[in-house]
């Protein structure tokens, strides 16, 4: 490839008669001594024996007419990490401390200071009643200089307004954004307001996240969204920025109440259905098992194994198989967008009687009536699915569910996946594809379908 080329481009916009010429020349970025150098892509680098560093960013220059443009191609890189640990809150476990650290050195250094590390913790109101002395125990016994600010984080506050009020806190605390990560601790709502608050303190402070709750765990966890509900639309006001690392702890989970399981056995059915069988089965065997156990490891147990242990793990597998590849939702075909289409419209509807994991359940089960009626599913598969989801005691209809919210909500989608409808469908149980050309014919008798054999059920349960 030539470094530079001269193109003659026939320039429609001028009103001049001759085209314009124009030269493009490419640039690679170096790093000599202290300095960034741009240096003409394919020509070798002269210099001295200073270690010299390559960027992966790009600078194209176009000179054209009279005018110059320069066009910036600047790859970002994250990086964090998921980690699996139990007993988080034991004095003796420093993953909550330095698990996020990966350089060795880095690592030593802070270890070497332990009396000087500060946290700044925000903390689920509930999770603190629950668990708040433990967590301020676990601080005390590491000589940690610490805050914890304890916030009701429930959907009806997840609000810009939380969002400022923690950044207030965390401005008198006086963080110091490159050693001290924020700390949260709670559900996905907990979650997604304190990793917004983070993301925009000091345009990118590093936190850590703690979930409470299995749908947290599974899910609210893994991947790099925040966001909190902004003029009644869900998560509205929000941005892709992961945390650099997510402890994962299931003994949170043993407080959840019930219906809170079923809310993440949501989620956890989700994966199962779009990419894997054995996460189905899994789901079908031990449901009710894991939901009168509260997803706490019972190896005593031989007929259910450690079943809570393999579907959170096969869960968050699958899970940041779709999301790692796709941080930033550049790629609309996703398969995690099973449930989220008319979900969102439904959840802000229905609030606060409807969890989001029901939300999403609720639009599963219409889903799969979409997919038996363009028969991708048949009779069989469609009613494994649906039992599977009253065995996991999750909502398979809802009242609000209307085919006017139905058709609202998928127009509002419509917007905003590049004026094309991106569908994802089960194609079988654990195989799923992503469709376009639904019609509404089919939607409707779908609904049809759905509203005459799921509204029965859902007034059983
Ligand atoms: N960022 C993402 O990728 C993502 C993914 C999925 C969901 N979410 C968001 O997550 C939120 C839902 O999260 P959720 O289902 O965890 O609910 P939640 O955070 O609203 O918590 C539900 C309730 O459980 C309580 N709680 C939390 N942990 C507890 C514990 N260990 N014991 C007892 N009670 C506890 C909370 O106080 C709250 O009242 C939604 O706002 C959704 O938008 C985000
Ligand atoms: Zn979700």
């Amino acid at each position: 490839m030539p470094a530079s080329k001269e193109i003659l481009l026939a320039d429609s916009s001028s009103t001049a008669t001759m085209p314009k010429i124009s030269k493009q020349t490419d640039f690679q970025l170096v790093r000599i001594k202290n300095t960034w150098c741009r240096i003409k892509k394919g020509e070798p680098v002269h210099d001295s024996e200073d270690k010299i560093t390559a960027s992966q960013a790009k600078i194209t220059e176009v000179i054209s007419g009279g005018e110059i443009s320069w066009t910036i191609e600047a790859p970002i890189y994250f990086c964090y990490k998921v980690v699996e640990t139990c007993s988080l809150l034991d004095p003796s476990n420093q993953t909550l401390l330095y698990g996020h650290i990966r350089e060795s050195g880095e690592l030593e250094k802070a270890l070497n200071n332990k009396e000087t590390q500060r946290r700044f913790i925000v903390i689920d109101k509930t999770v603190n009643e629950l668990y708040g002395s433990i967590v301020r125990k676990y601080f005390d016994d590491n000589y940690v200089q610490y805050k914890i600010l304890s916030l009701p984080t429930i959907e009806e506050n997840k609000s810009i307004d939380m969002v400022l009020d923690i950044l207030q806190e965390v401005q008198s605390f006086g963080l110091d954004r490159r050693t001290e990560p924020i700390i949260a601790i709670g559900g996905g709502t907990c979650l997604d307001i304190v990793g917004l608050a983070a993301s925009l303190y000091r345009r990118r402070t590093p936190y850590i996240r703690v979930p409470t709750t299995l749908l947290s765990y599974v899910d609210a966890s893994v991947g790099a969204k925040n966001g909190v509900n902004f003029l009644q639309c869900k998560n509205k006001l929000g941005s892709y920025v992961p945390p650099i690392a997510t402890f994962l702890d299931r003994i949170f989970i043993q407080t959840i109440p019930r219906q809170h399981i079923s809310n993440g056995l949501g989620e956890i059915l989700k994966m199962a259905l779009m990419k894997h069988k054995c996460l189905f089965d899994l789901l079908k065997t031990h449901g009710k098992f894991l939901l009168d156990t509260k997803f706490q490891s019972h190896n005593g147990l031989v007929d259910h194994g450690d079943a809570a242990l393999k579907t959170t793990r096969i869960a968050i597998e699958t899970m940041l198989e779709e999301l790692a590849p796709n941080l930033w939702e550049d790629d609309l075909n996703r398969l995690v967008d099973f449930g989220h289409l008319i979900s969102p419209e439904l959840e802000m509807r229905a609030l606060p009687s409807l969890m989001h994991g029901e939300a999403v359940n609720v639009d599963m089960a219409f889903m799969t009536y979409v997919s038996y009626v363009k028969g991708l599913l048949n009779e069989m598969e469609k009613i494994q699915i649906i039992q599977c989801m009253s065995s996991l005691e999750l909502p398979v209809w809802h009242k609000e569910c209307t085919w006017h919210l139905i058709k609202k909500a998928l127009t509002e989608r419509l917007k905003h996946s590049a004026g094309q409808m991106r569908m994802p469908l089960p194609t079988g149980l654990g195989t799923a594809d992503i469709f376009n050309d639904i019609s509404e014919e089919t939607l409707e008798r779908a609904y049809t379908l759905w509203t005459n054999e799921c509204r029965p059920i859902s007034m059983r349960s």
